[in-house]
């Protein structure tokens, strides 16, 4: 695992939260990962969480006592309760059971965790595990929403063997995977013009906006696109040092400060820019509306309506598909860049996320659900689920399940949203080229 920006992290204040799964024994790793990567961490165990791991292991980690118990005298004697919630910059919480989920969607401060995380103004992670058809269950799936909703980032789960011997999506997230999340989180609340470099000397290239099918000189087949997102990516892009190219449909948005646009009306002008760019680009990322049809010959004069004629037929004919053409001579040419794509659904977001990433050959997807209304199309805020590739490890071992993993991104505004996911998808290519 490549550490270029471990520094971000270095005296960050992270309160660990342990519930009662099995992956509990993954969690003495992530504290000493935490730990190693510069962090002050204090460990919370849930009553279940002992069953699994004890805070004699934690504490000898951390160096730390460990709590367990709310109503613990001798330990609100030392740092209380709301000192601990105070003292918090993040509060980790891995695993999440689905206990744990249910109690605080419910707002609920019946045990220590709970009780901090209702106390604590502190960013909130939490990378979920359970058997899969907990986390499939509607309760959890409604529990998880609301907690993103609230604010949480959700971790996962990933998809794959599970102990009990199912397979499905329920794992959590692997240590290093859940470091990683926070490393290239952790300040996105700074303001872009306080943003690191963290891609200075990359390239990234983006498609935004709608495309514009001409039938004739005055009519065209378009969508409602207004280009926020893409112009959100290319401006956190810049923001952190990076080299943006922003090859545009026709929007009514000024071009990012720093970002070279170019303008292009249709999918065949927006897919020749992308052939032309994609292979220089460390990050391709396709934002843009591209129209799938255009008509076969857009008409040379204006069409005329036709007395006693109630119809009318256009014959179309497919747009290529911009995103997969690139992901298509990536694979065949230098294994640059690193695609990702953009699914707007308006139901079953994770499978048809799932299907396009494996059918396009992308590395990641950020998909949203656009029928949630003030979410998405022209709006200036937005939530996601962004699934991607994990790469194999360190000795070549195949990552383990279907090697997908994915985190829930709250209801923010689009710039908020663009600077998680330039840095997930950052985090992602580090890790390609520094395994
Ligand atoms: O298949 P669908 O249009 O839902 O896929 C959306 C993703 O594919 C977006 O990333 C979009 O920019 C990209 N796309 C493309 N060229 C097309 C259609 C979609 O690049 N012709």
């Amino acid at each position: 695992m490549s550490s270029p920006s471990g520094s971000r992290i270095t005296g960050h204040r992270v309160l660990l939260g342990i519930s009662a799964g099995i992956a509990a024994y993954k969690s003495a790793v992530l504290a000493r990962l935490l730990k190693q990567a510069g962090c002050e961490v204090r460990v919370v165990m849930t009553q279940g969480a002992q069953a699994f791991i004890t805070p004699l292991t934690l504490q000898a980690l951390t160096g730390e006592p460990v709590r367990t118990s709310l109503l613990d005298p001798e330990a609100e004697a030392g740092m209380g309760h709301i000192e601990l919630a105070r003292w918090a910059d993040t509060i980790l919480i891995a695993p999440a059971t689905a206990d744990l989920l249910a109690r605080l969607a419910a707002g609920m401060a019946d045990d220590l965790l709970t009780t901090l995380c209702l106390a604590s103004d502190a960013k909130k992670v939490m990378a979920p595990a359970m058997n899969q058809a907990m986390w499939r269950h509607p309760a959890t799936q409604r529990n998880a929403a609301r907690l993103a909703e609230d604010g949480w980032r959700l971790l996962g789960p990933a998809s794959g063997d599970q102990a009990c011997g199912d397979v499905g999506p329920g794992r959590m997230l692997e240590p290093e995977a859940i470091l990683d999340a926070l490393r290239f989180t952790a300040p996105e609340d700074a303001p872009a013009a306080t943003a690191s470099q963290e891609a200075a000397g990359l390239t990234v290239t983006i498609t935004a906006g709608p495309t514009q099918e001409p039938l004739d000189p005055v009519r065209y087949l378009s969508n409602h696109s207004s280009g926020k997102m893409g112009y959100a990516l290319a401006e956190a892009a810049a923001a952190l040092g990076a080299t943006v190219r922003l090859i545009s449909g026709p929007v009514s948005l000024p071009c990012p400060e720093g970002v070279e646009r170019l303008e292009v009306e249709t999918a065949l002008e927006m897919h020749e820019a992308a052939m032309q760019l994609a292979p220089a680009s460390d990050l391709f990322i396709g934002c843009a509306a591209v129209a799938d049809y255009r008509a076969e010959r857009a008409a040379e004069h204006k069409i005329k309506k036709v007395e006693g004629e109630e119809g009318l037929t256009l014959r179309l004919v497919k747009n290529p598909d911009i995103i997969a053409a690139v992901a298509t001579e990536r694979a065949a040419g230098t294994g640059r860049p690193f695609v990702v794509g953009f699914a707007a659904e308006t139901r079953d977001l994770e499978a048809y996320a799932r299907d396009k990433l494996t059918r396009k050959g992308l590395d990641m997807i950020v998909a949203n659900d656009v029928s949630r209304p003030g979410l998405g199309f022209g709006a200036d805020d937005n939530a996601a689920l962004v699934l991607w590739r994990r790469e194999a490890g360190q000795d070549g071992a195949l990552p383990k399940g279907d090697g997908i993993d994915q985190e829930m991104l709250a209801p923010q505004p689009k710039s908020r949203l663009a600077m998680a996911v330039i840095r997930r998808a950052l985090s992602c290519l580090q890790d390609r080229r520094h395994p």
